[in-house]
């Protein structure tokens, strides 16, 4: 008998991006693949890409240089780009890169396993009409006690800044039942945490007589064994009235949500086209509270949109201060091809460049006190992995801290009640109490 083929995947960019290299590798695994971690023995490397920032898409390019020896010294192995550079780029990546076999985009890559088969150069960056999660096959994966679960792909909000609307395509919901379907299947191989994905998360429409992502997640909410619901990424503007009292009344969707605003000012919200005020996100935030006082928020930044003033920045400071997050990502401006937002004069690199250190600087404060004030308080952990100390587990809090617990009995996939003692940076400490 011959040894395996072997698949290494690289995946950069979103939890979209992971949950669909986890596809990819099942998919592979179907025909006979082995995943391997090491990218020297493997027959096939899928390179799985994120076009969001400059930096992020070039980075494939420098990866790929790497790989020109390895290529060289065997030359039957396959290289392969997906995700939402190969989307955006196209053949161009063939031109740039002639180690390159195979092209796929996010929306295609049902067909990798026959694209891999052939000798030729291959690229798919159509938007079929069937569902490709339709003909993958079944979800096997579930390493470990938590899982991301796609329900809604593409974007159709078009802000001024982002590709994600070109490289995703247009939204659309996965039907009901095979999300529930999926949900089941993860639940009976141990998953006890499932995230709910979307780059438009909270604009699922569903099927049938309850439409909308609130009477998803109740329905998820119960299937037996399935103990913790989350989702991500929402838009503001679609977060309806349902899905709040979801959070008010769904004892498993947790006490986080990831709530991108990407500026305070008025003004630049409007040149974003993101369609809200700083007010009426303001509302938001006090709605969400009112239906779960302790509610931890985060969020998505960007600093140095063009003509963004000192005065534009300082609003967005203001917005911060009022609304207190719990955790944050923020972003200098990167100008992406093909985006209204690339004509514009930009602002000088030094002054987004200080903008974005003071903005982290305030949300780092805020990560931190969001820390220290879990402590003293008693909340849920999942056990995620054993802790680099003996004895020691770690896992997530029910606000998605990490949370570090001295319990040598434990098992990975344990959701144990744990009473906060300690906040370091990055990271809560524990002690598990009696259930
Ligand atoms: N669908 C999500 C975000 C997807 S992209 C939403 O609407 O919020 C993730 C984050 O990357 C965005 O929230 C934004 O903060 C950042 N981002 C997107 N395009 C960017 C660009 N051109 N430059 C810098 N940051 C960008
Ligand atoms: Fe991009 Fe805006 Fe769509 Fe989010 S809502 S994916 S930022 S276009
Ligand atoms: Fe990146 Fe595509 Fe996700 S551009 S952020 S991998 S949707």
């Amino acid at each position: 008998m011959t040894d395996p083929k072997k698949l290494f995947i690289k995946t950069y960019g979103c939890q979209m991006n992971v949950y669909d290299s986890e596809r990819m590798a099942e998919a592979m695994g179907a025909e006979g693949y082995v995943t391997t971690e090491v990218m020297e023995e493997a027959d096939l490397i899928l390179l799985n890409t994120c076009h969001i920032r400059e930096k992020a898409s070039e980075k494939l390019y420098s990866d790929l240089g790497r790989m020109k020896p390895l290529k060289r010294d065997r030359p039957d192995l396959k290289i392969g780009v997906a995700g939402c550079v190969a989307q955006a780029e196209g053949e161009e990546i063939l031109r740039r890169m002639p180690l390159v076999d195979i092209v796929v985009g996010p929306q295609s890559y049902h067909r990798l396993p026959e694209m891999a088969k052939t000798g030729r150069k291959q690229i798919d960056t159509e938007f079929p009409v069937e569902d490709k999660f339709a003909l993958l096959p079944e979800r096997r994966a579930g390493r470990g006690p938590t899982a991301f679960l796609t329900v809604q792909e593409g974007c159709d909000k078009f802000c001024a800044f982002c590709v994600v609307p070109y490289t995703r395509g247009a939204e659309v919901s996965r039907p009901k039942a095979r999300i529930l379907a999926e949900a089941r299947s993860l639940v009976e191989r141990g998953v006890r945490e499932i995230t709910l994905l979307g780059q438009n998360v909270n604009a699922y429409h569903g099927d049938g007589a309850a439409p909308g992502l609130a009477p998803l997640i109740r329905e998820l909410a119960l299937i037996p064994g399935l103990d913790r619901i989350r989702y991500t990424t929402s838009h503001p503007n679609d977060m309806d009235p349902a899905l709040i009292a979801a959070h008010a009344e769904v004892e498993q969707l947790m006490p986080y949500l990831h709530l991108p605003v990407q500026s305070g000012s008025d003004r630049i919200l409007k040149a974003m086209n993101r369609k809200h005020t700083a007010a009426q996100y303001l509302r938001l935030v006090d709605r969400i509270r009112a239906a779960r006082p302790d509610i931890l928020l985060s969020s998505d930044f960007i600093v140095g949109f063009p003509g963004e003033t000192d005065r534009d920045f300082e609003d967005t400071m203001d917005l911060i201060r009022a609304v207190g997050f719990g955790a944050a990502f923020s972003f200098r401006y990167s100008a992406r091809p093909g985006t209204p937002a690339a004509e514009k004069t930009p602002v000088p690199g030094d002054v987004a460049d200080q903008r974005l250190h003071a903005l982290q600087a305030l949300l780092t404060d805020q990560q931190r006190a969001a820390q220290a004030a879990m402590v003293g308080r008693t909340v849920g952990v999942l056990y995620e992995k054993p802790g680099r100390l003996p004895g020691q587990m770690v896992g997530k809090s029910d606000h998605l801290h990490a949370v570090h617990v001295h319990d040598p009995a434990a098992r990975v996939g344990e959701l144990v009640r744990v009473r906060i003692s300690a906040a370091a940076p990055n990271s809560l400490a524990g002690i598990r109490m009696a259930d």
